[in-house]
């Protein structure tokens, strides 16, 4: 269980930025806990909390009953070793194997049982037995997914935090790693699911929460949320799940050279923006090949973020 109490976290800089105010939360041990919200709205903040990625300014979390002390590192550890964590990019070392990438996380925890036969056990519970001597750029989005949850699962975390871990694949690919979340809270795991996609969320989560500008606005049972939604934010998210599936649809046409990924990478990182991948095609040409990538653009800086992909040589038509 991780109780949060009274959590406020400020950015301090040129200009400081109260990123979460007076956060109160209980994630209960065994369930899956979805955090939904805007761009924005502090959910990756809350998140790095938990995992001592990030120290709060004010208030308390306990993991497990046990206050953490943020400014004990042995302390720090003992969160962090029951905390995996996957990402929306996957966050794979390029220059390692599968096999090797998931050894790392072992050698780091000095993992103390037989680590190839762990290896070999997460490789076959993400199905990708196969590809254990493969590079992560040999891979698609939803296998770098796949390798980074067996890593994330490595040292058998009693927790498992995800940060945008569908956002970054087609809905396809989303439900599948979805199905795979599902598996590992069966077996025992608390999950935590931070996204923007509701639709993700509805179809994973048992308990939802949405936040907004740094605070929690709503709380409830999933059914509750996507039935009767309460606060306008709530009500605007579900709305778009539900109606607004194919507006606001993007046609990105790049060549393979453009590497699009990149740039859309990139771009959600330079701008407030969030980004649903629909659908993607490539058709060859003689000497070429054309990629079309079929993208909603959530967010306020939507204008400025589509013309940083059209200078990054994409066209960009808006598909209706
Ligand atoms: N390191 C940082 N320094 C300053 N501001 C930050 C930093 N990280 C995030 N922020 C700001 O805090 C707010 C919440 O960010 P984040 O937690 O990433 O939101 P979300 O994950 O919901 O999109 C955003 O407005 C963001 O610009
Ligand atoms: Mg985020």
């Amino acid at each position: 269980m991780i109780e949060v109490k009274h959590i406020a976290k400020t950015y301090y800089g040129k200009d400081n930025f109260v990123a979460l105010k007076d956060i109160n939360l209980t994630v209960k041990d065994g369930e899956i806990l979805g955090i939904v919200g805007y761009s924005g709205a502090g959910k990756s903040t809350l998140l790095r909390l938990f995992n001592g990625l990030l120290t709060p300014t004010s208030g308390s979390i306990a993991v497990d009953g046990v206050s953490v002390n943020y400014d004990k590192q042995k302390a720090l550890n003992r969160m962090r070793q029951q905390m995996g964590m996957i990402f929306q990019h996957f966050n794979l070392i390029q220059s390692m194997t599968v096999y090797q990438n998931i050894k790392l996380a072992l050698d780091i925890n000095q993992y103390p049982k037989d680590k190839d036969k762990r290896i070999r056990d997460l490789l076959d519970y993400v199905s990708l037995s196969d590809k254990w001597d493969k590079f992560p750029v040999s891979l698609s989005g939803g296998e770098q997914q796949r390798v980074a949850i067996a890593r994330a699962l490595a040292n058998e975390p009693a927790y498992l935090l995800c940060d945008e871990a569908t956002s970054a694949l087609d809905m396809k690919t989303a439900f599948e790693i979805v199905d795979i979340l599902k598996r590992v809270q069966k077996d025992g795991v608390t999950v935590i699911f931070v996204s923007h996609q509701i639709e993700v969320i509805e179809a994973l989560c048992d308990r939802v929460v949405v936040m907004d500008k740094g605070v929690i606005v709503e709380e409830n049972t999933a059914k509750n949320i996507f039935t009767s939604p309460q606060h306008d934010v709530t009500k605007s998210l579900v709305k778009q799940a539900v109606y607004d599936q194919n507006q606001a649809l993007y046609e990105l046409i790049y060549s393979q050279k453009n590497s699009e990924q990149t740039a859309i990478s990139d771009m959600v990182k330079q701008f407030d923006v969030d980004v649903n991948i629909q659908f993607g095609k490539t058709l060859s040409l003689k000497d070429e090949t054309i990629g079309f990538l079929y993208i909603d653009i959530i967010g306020k800086d939507k204008e400025p973020a589509i013309k940083y992909l059209e200078e990054k040589g994409i066209k960009v038509n808006k598909h209706d």
